[in-house]
């Protein structure tokens, strides 16, 4: 496997995988929010599914999530994860076979979802719906994936390991965990099985696992990524080393406790409702914690973010971040979830993590990370950064405006009762009220859509070898 061309350090390593992943995160942002975008205009115009029952939107919806989640988001995780873990070990990968497949294994899985989730095969767990010879791929190339994370750890020429690796390594364990246990189910056929679970049990491990799913693959990993991807680029230590350490031991031991929220006003017992919302409320301040230490990081740094587009989409991500765990612990409390279940305003709150802090702290470090994998100095055009960034925040702030006033609205009209105990609004016209927002939120949605194509198209110039912005060193602009 060939050294990394334009590594400062004597250290031969490993990047085959990181470049692969990188690029794949990019293919498949592009396709799951393309997906997105459909699926958006079928919640606007129903009927753009034409009738075929593979672009029906109950099957199009979980391949949009699973797309977003697992493909972009995942690859995104693996390059990053495998690239952070060489350079604050100082060793190349442990096993770099292993992480090759890996690689191929991971975009099996995609395909195989691509292809089974349009046809109907699902398992009916949301985030969890492919079914079970897929969920086996999945457990195989996870371990893969955590024997060379863990074996290059255990090889590491330096005693400290870098929290980033903590991030990482959580995320790694859980997952595994979270897969595995959820996944438990009788297979009936080649492509049918049924949980290990019933009734209520099925529906507690399910937003164990949901929830969790959120915590430590929508969020450690990407955390994984703050610790490292901010003080590179901002060039500065992170704000404070012993809150980094704090942060991680309060979220991890946080989040496992929290799935409840989802669960609220069900059959669930109502003592295990109050601890999920209890947790919920507790998470706030680790969460906080975290983006104070990535915010405050750029301390005595701030004018770069006039200059690097970089560090506006890596710290504009934290900001998201702060306004999702606001807003996750206000909603698991039992009085407002009773307004905000089953409306857009959850949709809302979805988006804004996985758009503003998912997205964002992901397109940042890929623009970090590849042209450094590539030997260029910067990515093509800083111009097209500079472009993206400001259309993805419009895009962002469209969509999760039109869902929050269409999710309140809706839970509004639901409860609303005349004087004799009936009901204000019929269902249909909370249905027709929304229209609007929809189309709003289609245009945002085309915007972050376009945003990534932006991207696509530098990273593609960039690799091919044309670099425009020689010059372009942020750190240097302002010196
Ligand atoms: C162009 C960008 C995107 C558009 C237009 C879009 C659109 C949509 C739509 C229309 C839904 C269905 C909402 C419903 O059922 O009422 C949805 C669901 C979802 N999307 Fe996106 N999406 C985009 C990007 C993303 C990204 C980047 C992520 C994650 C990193 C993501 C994660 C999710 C999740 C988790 C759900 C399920 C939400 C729930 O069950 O409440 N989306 N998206
Ligand atoms: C302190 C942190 C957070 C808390 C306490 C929290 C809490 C909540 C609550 C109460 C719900 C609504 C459940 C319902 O009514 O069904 C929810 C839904 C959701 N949240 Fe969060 N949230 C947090 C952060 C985040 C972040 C950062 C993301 C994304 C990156 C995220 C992604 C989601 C998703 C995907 C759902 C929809 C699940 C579904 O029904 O399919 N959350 N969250």
């Amino acid at each position: 496997m060939a050294a990394n061309p334009v590594s400062s350090s004597p250290v031969a390593y490993t990047d085959d995988a990181v470049r692969g992943f990188a690029l794949a995160a990019v293919l498949w942002g592009v396709v799951g929010m393309l997906v997105g975008v459909v699926i958006a205009a079928q919640l606007t115009w129903p009927e753009l599914n034409f009738g075929i029952s593979w672009l029906s939107y109950g099957r199009l919806r979980p391949l949009h999530t699973n797309a977003v989640i697992f493909a972009f988001g995942g690859c995104a995780l693996f390059a990053t994860s495998y690239h952070v873990v060489q350079r604050t070990c100082q060793t190349p990968l442990f096993l770099p076979w292993l992480a090759k497949f890996t690689f191929w294994g991971w975009q099996l899985v995609i395909v195989a979802a691509a292809i089974s989730l349009p046809m109907g095969y699902t398992q009916g767990k949301e985030y969890a719906e492919l079914e079970w010879p897929i969920d086996i791929l999945i457990a195989v190339v996870w371990v893969s994936y955590a024997i060379v994370f863990f074996g290059t750890i255990g090889i590491r020429k330096v005693r400290h390991i870098y929290v980033a690796n903590w991030f990482f390594g959580a995320f790694i364990i859980a997952v595994a965990l979270l897969h595995i246990v959820n996944s438990a189910a009788l297979p009936a056929g080649a492509m049918k099985s049924y949980s290990a679970y019933a009734g209520v049990q099925d529906a507690m491990v399910q937003w164990w696992y949901g929830h969790n799913a959120v915590g430590f693959f929508l969020t450690a990993g990407f955390l994984g990524m703050m610790y490292y991807y901010i003080p590179k680029q901002a060039e500065r230590p992170v704000y404070s080393y012993r809150l980094s350490i704090v942060h991680f031991w309060a979220l991890i031991f946080t989040y496992m406790w929290a799935g409840p929220h989802h669960l609220h006003y069900t059959a669930l017992p109502d003592w295990a409702q109050s601890v999920g919302m209890l947790f919920s409320l507790v998470l706030l301040a680790p969460s906080w914690g975290g983006m104070i230490n990535g915010v405050m990081t750029l301390s005595g740094a701030w004018h770069k973010l006039r200059d690097d587009p970089i560090l506006k989409f890596l710290i504009v991500a934290l900001s998201f971040y702060g306004m999702s765990t606001f807003e996750g612990p206000m909603m698991s409390i039992k009085t407002v979830n009773a307004l905000s279940h089953y409306t857009d305003w959850t949709v809302g709150h979805v988006h804004s993590g996985a758009l503003g802090w998912v997205g964002l702290i992901s397109m940042g470090s890929l623009y970090h990370l590849i042209p450094r994998m590539y030997g260029r100095t910067s990515m093509y055009s800083t111009k097209a950064i500079e472009v993206h960034f400001w259309i993805a925040t419009l895009g962002i702030v469209l969509y999760i405006a039109a869902m929050w006033i269409a999710g309140v609205m809706q839970g509004l009209m639901w409860r609303a009762v005349n004087p004799d105990g009936t009901l204000v609004y019929t269902f249909v016209e909370s249905v027709k009220a929304t229209f609007p927002f929809y189309v709003i939120r289609l245009a945002g949605g085309l915007l972050y859509l376009a945003g990534m194509g932006v991207m696509a198209w530098n990273v593609v110039m960039t690799v091919r070898g044309q670099s425009r912005s020689v010059a372009y060193v942020p750190q240097l602009v302002r010196a």
